[in-house]
């Protein structure tokens, strides 16, 4: 069953007297623990289609569906519950509560779910030690680094668990060796079962993932699944020799080295 299906989405921005039509004509379907990366100009819709991968946003036309419930038609309030259990959402600017420490932030969304105290600190306590975070538990997000808020950002997006982990450029602020930390980070959790959509402009980011989106003009341009399935259709795999096809096997991905108190 597919984790994400779209269906005929379009999404219509009303500017003045102009429209822009930030996408049109959507399908797109993604299967459970997929690593994609959607790609394309500034202006071509990634954002507004991750916004509304995320909830944050609605379609004017089309539907989607989230682990196979059309979440299309469900109230605010409704969104907002499949929101905070079943996506994570991970921004370029990190998003974190100024006011709030680093253990204060990650807590968030379990405060919100209603999640009991000392089930909440256990999970923290776990989230700190796997984000290499231990020693920065009771700091605030400006006496923290990019990389550190990053992963506090993470920490916070994955502690409830969720289905899907969304990232808009997620090292669009950092330098690269610190992005390329945060994009270890994101992979081992990939690796370990989470579905993971990022958008990126970076080639090189996006070619790391398994499958590649490319969106100009707020529309589909290129699909790397797509052509993988037109590849085994026409060069099917033989059953005897296990040759032939095309090897549907990625590079696995770097682990991720926690290193406290680093980045
Ligand atoms: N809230 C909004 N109001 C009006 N226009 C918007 C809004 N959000 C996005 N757009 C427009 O929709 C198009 C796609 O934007 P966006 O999804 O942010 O692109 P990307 O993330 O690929 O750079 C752009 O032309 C942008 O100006
Ligand atoms: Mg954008």
């Amino acid at each position: 069953m597919s984790v994400i299906r779209l269906a005929g989405i379009e999404r219509v921005f009303h500017l003045g007297d102009s429209e822009v039509h930030a996408l049109s004509r959507l399908d797109v379907s993604i299967e459970a623990g997929e690593y994609v990366a959607i790609m394309g100009p500034s202006g071509s819709g990634k954002s507004t289609l991750l916004n509304l991968l995320g909830l944050l946003d609605r379609p004017n036309a089309g539907t989607y569906h989230l682990e196979g419930r059309d979440v299309t038609t469900l109230s605010p309030d409704e969104q907002a519950e499949v929101r905070s259990r079943r996506i994570g959402f991970v921004f370029q600017s990190f998003h974190l509560v100024p006011r709030l420490t680093a253990a204060e932030n990650i807590a968030l969304p379990m405060m919100l779910a209603g999640i009991p105290a000392a089930e909440r600190t256990r999970r923290v306590t776990q989230a700190l030690k796997d984000f290499g975070l231990d020693q920065r538990s009771d700091h605030r997000p400006d006496q923290l680094s990019g990389g550190q808020r990053q992963r506090v950002a993470i920490a916070r997006a994955t502690i409830m668990q969720p289905a899907v982990l969304l990232a808009d450029e997620p090292t669009g602020n950092l330098d690269r060796a610190t992005g390329d930390d945060v994009i270890h980070l994101l992979e081992a959790l990939n690796e370990r079962g989470m579905t993971l959509i990022i958008v990126t402009h970076d080639q090189k980011l996006g070619s790391r993932a398994r499958r590649q989106i490319m969106m100009e003009d707020g529309e589909l341009r290129h699909d790397s699944a797509a052509v993988h399935l037109r590849t085994l259709h026409d060069n099917p795999p033989d059953p005897l020799s296990g040759k032939g096809g095309d090897d549907a096997s990625p590079a696995a991905p770097a682990p991720y080295t926690s290193s406290p108190g680093g980045a």
